[in-house]
């Protein structure tokens, strides 16, 4: 196989706080992929795809697993909690899925374990109680997992294959954790035995799935196969680039997907960004073009109950707001973004106007770019552009020029502000209702 015949890779990542629909639109391209592959974040991700009307949730396992043969690849940059992922898998399988003759997990990720757990409620808790306010994290341990790994004392998953090696790190980082969770967080100490006893268990059945994630990436790209690279959160939730410190505890910018799963940067040859046509964010962090969703009659009202803006993961209600092409600015900017796919068009049917954040003012100065500090950020006063809306139904549309006029006129104004292509347009969470201007796979 000559350099030539070598596969392509696309990068598909949030541009926003997340739940911008990615599951749907990684799904959407696996019909071009042999391999869907994550890279960073773990369970606090939910990704939602419905395929000819039936509905599946996945957290930890790719988007890539309801096409039949695509090879799914957890990257190192993961962090797992092995007991979750068993679950998943089971039911999956309960669903009539083949998922471990498919599934490879890189023997570096991360191992999130009971303790992480109990230390980002607990943690969460005193937030709250102490004033600091929560981050509104989704009590995954997903945070505390990742202060292990940068601390250099994480429990590996390939710890897992060796039991004494096990015992002796679990023993030492679970002495730390207990001594934080006791005497400083109020909590209550957990057991050794139970935590061991339920690893080595699950070991077992995750042991003929454990792999050297890089190398096959690298292989199936040899052999001509193409590989999607699937983010999970959003760039704002970014732990460097996002809205600090209320933020997820991974870089979930497209340049991680390299590190994060052991390819080169050069094998990454283009990056969808995923804007919903709105914006959404679950947990607590500054928002500026948030509206009430309470009210009925009013449009945040209109975008949460339409958009069943409601997380998979923990259920709680997304704050809903205008489209923010100020800070679109900056997700465009720090990813590369190669093209865009807009997402829950179909929600904006029927508003009379729409609005854009084009801007914001800020200290009586005009802003037109998301600024770097979170207070900053509060004290930005969006400036809008309205347009008018349409009443005719998007929903469903294959086809750009079936979509209503001023809809049209929107998505161009959108592309303008933002400064990238629209590629894509999603009309619908199903697999079918979807856009194609230019494929990712032949840009
Ligand atoms: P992800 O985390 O980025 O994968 O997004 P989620 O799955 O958490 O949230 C997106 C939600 O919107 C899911 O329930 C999808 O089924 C749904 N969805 C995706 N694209 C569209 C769309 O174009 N229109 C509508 N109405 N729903 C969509
Ligand atoms: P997907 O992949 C939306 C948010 C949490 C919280 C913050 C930190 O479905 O887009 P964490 O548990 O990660 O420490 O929480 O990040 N958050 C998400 N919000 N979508 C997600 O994933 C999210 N994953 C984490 O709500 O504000
Ligand atoms: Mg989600």
């Amino acid at each position: 196989m000559t350099q030539q015949n070598r596969g392509r890779n696309v990068v598909v990542i949030g541009t926003q706080w997340g739940d911008e629909g990615k599951g749907k639109v990684v799904d959407w391209l696996t019909d071009h992929a042999a391999a869907v592959a994550r890279f960073q974040g773990g369970h606090n991700a939910g990704h939602t795809l419905v395929i000819k009307g039936k509905k599946t949730a996945l957290q930890l396992i790719p988007s890539g697993v309801m096409r039949d043969g695509v090879a799914c690849y957890i990257g190192n940059g993961v962090v797992v909690d092995p007991s979750h992922l068993l679950s998943e898998i089971e039911r999956l399988e309960a669903a009539g899925v083949d998922v471990r003759s498919r599934l490879f997990i890189s023997e570096s990720c991360p191992l999130i374990l009971p303790f992480h757990v109990e230390v980002d409620r607990a943690r969460e808790a005193l937030r709250e109680s102490s004033g600091a306010g929560k981050i509104g994290t989704t009590g995954k341990g997903i945070g505390p997992a990742y202060e292990d790994k940068v601390a250099r004392r994480a429990l590996r998953v390939q710890d897992l294959k060796h039991p004494e090696r096990f015992a002796k790190k679990l023993h030492e980082l679970l002495e730390l954790h207990n001594f934080v969770l006791q005497g400083y967080l109020k909590g209550q100490p957990l057991e050794f035995q139970p935590i061991f006893d339920h690893a080595m268990k699950v070991a077992e059945q995750l042991r003929p799935m454990l792999a050297d994630v890089g190398v096959r990436i690298d292989q199936t790209n040899l052999e001509g196969g193409n590989v999607l690279f699937e983010g999970a959160q959003g760039t704002l939730l970014d732990i460097d680039h996002g809205t600090y410190p209320y933020v997820t505890s991974s870089n979930c910018v497209a340049g991680n997907a390299a590190a994060g799963s052991g390819v080169g940067p050069d094998k990454l040859h283009y990056i969808l960004g995923i804007t919903k046509a709105y914006t959404t964010r679950v947990g607590s962090g500054p928002f500026p073009t948030e509206l009430p969703i309470d009210a009925p009659g009013t449009v945040g009202h209109h975008l949460s109950t339409v958009g069943q803006e409601r997380g998979t993961v923990t259920g709680r209600a997304r704050r809903c707001g205008w489209l923010d092409a100020a800070a679109l600015k900056r997700s465009i900017l720090i990813n590369g973004v190669s093209g865009l796919c807009i997402t829950k068009l179909d929600v904006l049917d029927g508003l009379q106007e729409i609005k854009m954040c084009v801007g914001y003012e800020l200290d009586g100065r005009r802003i037109d770019i998301l600024p770097l500090d979170a207070d900053e950020i509060v004290a930005c006063k969006p400036v809008y552009e309205t347009f008018p809306g349409w009443s005719d139904s998007t929903a469903g549309l294959t086809q750009w020029d079936h979509l209503p006029l001023n809809a049209r006129r929107y998505l161009e104004r959108v592309q303008e502000c933002i400064g990238a292509p629209i590629d894509m347009v999603s009309t619908g969470p199903d697999r079918e209702d979807t856009i194609l201007l230019r494929h990712p796979y032949k840009a």
